[in-house]
């Protein structure tokens, strides 16, 4: 099979399109044949081993010290089921599946295995295909952070910096649907967008200082990562939560420290308690038209480099979607 493949760490010119054996199934797994899968923050951290202060040595205990063990990125993908092992008993043959290994990757491919009872949740028939792979990594994360972590009630007010990326723009969506009051920071090309999202206030954190608003915030979600906690910190209610989706490993201790003072509570760390279920209710906000996921554009494969660029760039709106197969 056609796969993007990197065999050393480094810029998107480390990624190119090889042929590489297809997965052969175990008793308890699924073979999907790959439609739609993006190229996600997640992929160019993964490629690049750029990551927050202090997570690079764990970045590459998982993924290998020197070389990428596993060579083939992508941590979500939409597609049909094309074979099944013999132990499986939740999915069949024909199946549209959304698929979302995380850091097992392996969807940048024409064909990626699962177990069933991994996180695989089959597709709504009115959502298309890229519509659930440009669902997955936004929504959740909004999804486990807004909703299950910092429990975002009607009529709270909410900043979100970072509002027009992948986790930004479902975020925006989630938080509107939740029924608080939302202001989105973006830049200024993205206001417009912003308000369809649903934002009821924008800050152009070109043209303004996000971080001297009027009024405090009941929660404050950062999609971005260059906020200092001690500035967000003295923005929010005693009662706030302030949500590093992006955290340092200093600012998840300095987080973590705050605990004990009192105060604004600081909510980090990774996709908690991602199960199948949360895939089956981002794609249920989805067929309600409560989230619908903002694509910057579609590729092809073979051009999977400029979308690794773009989004290196950190200005990519939602999710760049790459195209594998076209199976509707
Ligand atoms: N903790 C977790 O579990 C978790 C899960 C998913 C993602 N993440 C992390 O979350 C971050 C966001 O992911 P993503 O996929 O949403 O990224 P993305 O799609 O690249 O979005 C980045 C967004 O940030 C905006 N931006 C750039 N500079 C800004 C600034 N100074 N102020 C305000 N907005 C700015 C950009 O908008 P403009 O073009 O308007 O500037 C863009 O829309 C990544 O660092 C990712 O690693 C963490």
């Amino acid at each position: 099979m056609k796969a993007a493949v990197f065999d050393r760490f480094g810029g998107p010119d480390v990624i190119a399109i090889k042929d590489v054996p297809t997965p052969e199934l175990g008793p308890s797994e699924v073979l999907v044949k790959i439609d739609s899968t993006c190229v996600n923050s997640a992929d160019s951290r993964m490629r690049s081993l750029n990551v927050p202060t202090g997570f690079k040595l764990i970045l590459q205990l998982i993924n290998g010290p020197f070389r990428p063990r596993k060579r083939i990125l992508g941590v979500d993908g939409s597609g049909i089921v094309i074979g099944i092992g013999q132990k499986v008993t939740q999915f069949k043959v024909s199946d549209r599946v959304l698929v979302f290994p995380g850091i097992s990757m392996g969807c940048h491919a024409e064909f990626m295995k699962i177990s069933e009872s991994g996180l695989i949740a089959k597709i709504p028939e009115q959502v298309s295909f890229t519509d659930a792979a440009a669902s997955a990594f936004g929504g959740t994360t909004a999804l486990l952070f807004l909703r299950d972590q910092a429990k975002l009630q009607a009529r709270e007010r909410i900043m979100i910096i970072g509002s027009t990326g992948a986790v930004g723009s479902a975020a925006v969506q989630i938080a509107h649907h939740l029924g608080a009051h939302v202001t989105a920071v973006c830049s200024g090309k993205n206001k417009e967008l912003a308000l369809h999202l649903g934002a009821d206030e924008v800050i152009d954190y070109q043209t303004e200082n996000p971080y001297s608003p009027s009024q405090k915030f009941d929660v404050i979600m950062d999609c971005v990562g260059n906020s200092s906690l001690s500035v967000t910190q003295k923005l929010l209610t005693n009662k706030g939560r302030n949500l590093l989706v992006v955290a340092s490993l200093p600012d998840m201790l300095q987080g973590a420290a705050r605990k004990l003072m009192g105060g604004p509570r600081v909510i980090s760390g990774d996709t908690f308690k991602l199960t199948s279920d949360t895939l089956d209710e981002v794609l249920s906000l989805v067929e309600a038209c409560v989230f619908r996921p903002v694509v910057d554009r579609i590729l092809p494969l073979d051009k999977i480099q400029e979308a690794h660029r773009l989004v290196d760039s950190g200005h990519k709106k939602g999710s760049v979607v790459i195209q594998i197969s076209a199976s509707n």
